[in-house]
């Protein structure tokens, strides 16, 4: 009797905390996403720094690198001045697009070197034993209701590609199961979409 008290009273609990989450939902459409790291005794802290596309990969303090044909009759590039970096995941998917103009999109994968990266425009290729699916963003409970992006089965890293202050050096994006040699452990939180329309990022 006491077990089939037990097997009631479980689901009555999980409906009860499921309640605030389902008031919680997740946004879809655009996002820019930031690096997020406490210090943790650690010289290198981030808070929502800009994480920016270019060349293919992804980093922090570093410019977004886009293009826009010039030329084109009926294009007017003026119109796609962005500096900052949009990404989506389509609804009821866990694959992550850049948000761009150019006919075919960008898309986003974790290469077989765990790199962050995104493909070229008019361009499919994506390197064999890359990972194009597992994105998901969930709101946390935590004060002020942050956005965490994360990669199933893998976690964010900041990998240091320049010299400089811990603070101000660029670092590229990895999505690894464990930390690679030399590089920081962060958090990835996700914001309104970066200001101004990008045609392609380059
Ligand atoms: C980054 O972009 C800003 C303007 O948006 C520019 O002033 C700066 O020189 C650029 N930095 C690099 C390293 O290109
Ligand atoms: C990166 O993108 C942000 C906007 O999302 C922009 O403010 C910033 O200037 C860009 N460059 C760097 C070096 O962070």
């Amino acid at each position: 009797m006491k077990n089939f008290l037990t097997l009631i009273a479980y689901p009555i609990a999980v409906l009860t905390a499921s309640i605030p989450r389902e008031t919680q939902a997740v946004p879809s459409g655009p996002f820019s996403a930031g690096a997020w790291k406490i210090a943790q005794g650690h010289d290198a802290f981030f808070f929502g720094t800009s994480i920016n596309a270019s060349g293919g990969k992804f980093y922090i303090n570093q410019n977004t690198s886009t293009y826009c044909p010039a030329g084109v009759q009926g294009l007017d590039c003026s119109l796609y001045a962005g500096t900052g970096t949009s990404l989506i995941i389509g609804s009821g998917s866990t694959t992550i697009s850049l948000e761009v103009t150019v006919p075919g999109g960008q898309q986003v994968y974790v290469a077989p070197d765990g790199s962050l990266s995104y493909t070229q425009a008019h361009s499919a290729y994506i390197p064999t034993g890359s990972t194009v699916d597992g994105f998901s963003r969930v709101r946390s409970v935590a004060f002020g209701a942050p956005i965490y992006l994360y990669s199933a089965g893998r976690n964010w890293y900041l990998c240091p590609v320049t010299e400089g202050k811990p603070r101000e050096r660029t670092y590229q994006i990895f999505a690894l199961p464990e930390a690679p040699e030399g590089c920081l452990s962060t958090q990835i939180r996700t914001y309104d979409p970066a200001a101004g329309q990008v045609w392609q990022y380059a």
